[in-house]
């Protein structure tokens, strides 16, 4: 069976195809265009798929009906239309769980990061305007004690809000489809309404999965019912916010700060004003981004496809339907 891999990933996933015998592609060329993949999909039964530019919708299933099963690289799946590959029995893995902690050690980096203007000061160190020492320039705010509003409160929410309260004794709140009774129990979180979120939370962060109806959830409307104190942290899609919003809203201070692992659009421009602003923090998607997690995503992908290739079920699907539509 044939599995075309489009980038690098770590050795580790790589040794497990080969072991399971598999015929593994991966093209030399670092970033393919929309044709190159294009063509090395339709010449391959699986893939494993590293990045969101390409989508993976009608049009692509069409193009490719050789593909029998896609495992992603990410746990994120919103690049993918579920619908579809599921109408045509293909299932889609995904990498929950091994970069949990990762990620949520980048929402919790930026909240401090924000609250304490690090890359603001870290700015003026390189540009030499370090000056003297002032007693009312670049002042943060302390988070002991503050409430954080976990928007989507899953695997990486819940590690979030564990971190805040842990190291500041901060009180959880948040908005999710379904009660978390752990977080309930364990970290005492409340559950509230979307409304109540926006309006009480002092750190607002989202962990909740993409979907076309989040698109620019955060806009305008939201950042003005937030607390001019409010800190808003963005790890899980850029399309969660209406990025011009978010700068407008951090210039007329009706929320104080804003750290962003994810940009809308993604990767953003340079020359965006918002990285101007001293109340930013922003990365370039790295949240999953350490040896442990990268290691751990491509022992489930690969997993996936050699579960796939026994005719076994996927031990991480985003589409666990497709087996209840191959069983009937
Ligand atoms: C994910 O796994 O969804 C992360 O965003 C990395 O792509």
């Amino acid at each position: 069976m044939k599995v075309f891999i489009n980038k690098k990933i770590p050795e580790t996933g790589i040794k497990m195809l080969e072991e399971a015998g598999l015929e593994i592609t991966v093209p030399e060329k670092e970033n393919l265009s929309y044709e190159e993949w294009l063509n090395y999909c339709k010449n391959t039964d699986t893939l494993v798929s590293i990045g969101a530019e390409f989508k993976y919708d009608r049009s692509f299933f069409e193009a490719c009906p050789n593909v029998k099963a896609i495992a992603l690289y990410s746990v994120g799946f919103d690049h993918v239309d579920i619908k579809e590959a599921t109408q045509r029995n293909i299932p889609v893995g995904n990498t929950p769980d091994v970069l949990s902690r990762a990620t949520s050690d980048v929402a919790f980096l930026l909240m401090q990061s924000v609250a304490r203007r690090a890359s603001y000061n870290f700015r003026k160190v390189k540009d030499g305007s370090w000056g003297a020492f002032d007693p009312l320039h670049a002042l943060g705010q302390e988070l002991y004690g503050k409430t954080l509003g976990i928007f989507g409160l899953g695997r990486i929410g819940y590690e979030m809000a564990e971190k805040s309260k842990k190291a500041f004794g901060m009180n959880i709140i948040y908005h999710n489809r379904h009660h978390n009774e752990e977080a309930e129990q364990e970290l005492g979180a409340a559950y509230v309404s979307f409304e109540e979120l926006i309006k009480n939370s002092d750190v607002l962060s989202i962990h909740a999965n993409f979907t076309p109806d989040h698109k620019e959830l955060f806009n305008e409307s939201i950042f003005e019912q937030m607390k001019p104190d409010a800190i808003f942290i963005n790890t899980a899609r850029g399309g969660f916010h209406n990025q011009k919003d978010l700068y407008q809203a951090l210039v007329d201070q009706k929320i104080w700060g804003a750290g962003l692992d994810v940009t809308n659009p993604e990767p953003m421009s340079a020359d965006d004003p918002i990285l101007e602003l001293s109340s930013v923090c922003i990365l370039p998607h790295i949240g999953s981004a350490t040896i442990e997690a990268r290691n751990g995503m491509a022992r489930l992908a690969a997993g996936n496809i050699i579960a796939f290739s026994k005719n076994e079920k996927m031990p991480h699907c985003a589409n666990p339907d497709v087996y209840s539509a191959h069983s009937s």
